[in-house]
């Protein structure tokens, strides 16, 4: 029973979707509305400027991170033994992704999955975070660096040796592919927004 209270409160933590609420509650705009129409960091600093960006990275983040600690936090184990929290933090994720406040929609999962590697294996992270912010650099495209960096993790993990976290690396990346089919077409049209984010902009 106390496994399955904390899986909803994991589910229910990654379904909270910071972007909208930010939005809303600070500036009365609805994000979903403008920009790419996505809920995530990315559009939030496209559509409400850096700072409403950053709190919403920071705190999508931290509903991964606070999910994957929850059996920690609780003393529960399941049959997956040390990788129990990847579960929770997969329960993070689809939440984030099939939000019960968002009429079953969601995020790509890039933040939220970016919180729940925090929680389980920091360096892995801060190396996934230096991944990404160079990879934006390099391409301009928030999208392009969030699929490559994803990718990337997916070969660095096989260094740790835990075949739980490479296998949930690769589901995931295949995830955030999917989720980024409407950009994967634009950046094929040469139509993705690139970063600095200019006006202007259509889903
Ligand atoms: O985190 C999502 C990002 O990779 C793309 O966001 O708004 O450009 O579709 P967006």
């Amino acid at each position: 029973m106390k496994l399955i209270g904390l899986l909803i409160v994991a589910y229910l933590l990654g379904a909270i979707p910071n972007g909208v609420w930010v939005g809303k509650a600070f500036f009365h705009t609805d994000i979903r509305q403008s920009g790419s129409g996505n809920i995530g960091t990315t559009n939030t600093y496209r559509v409400l400027g850096p700072y409403a960006g950053t709190v919403v990275m920071v705190l999508d983040i931290a509903k991964g991170t606070v999910a994957t600690l929850l059996p920690t936090w609780g003393h529960v184990t399941t049959i997956f033994g040390t990788a129990t929290p990847l579960l929770f933090g997969l329960f993070a994720v689809l939440g984030h992704t099939v939000s019960v406040f968002d009429h079953f929609k969601g995020g790509k999962a890039v933040a939220t999955s970016a919180g729940m590697l925090l929680a389980y294996n920091p360096l892995m992270f801060v190396i996934a975070a230096g991944l990404w912010v160079s990879l934006i650099y390099w391409t301009s495209m928030v999208s392009l660096a969030s699929m490559v960096a994803f990718s990337l993790i997916v070969l660095i993990s096989l260094g740790f040796h835990d075949w739980y976290l490479t296998g949930i690396a690769f589901i995931l990346t295949v995830f955030v592919f999917y989720r980024h089919r409407t950009n994967i077409t634009r950046i094929k049209n040469g139509t993705e927004s690139m970063v600095p984010f200019g006006h202007g902009y259509q889903k």
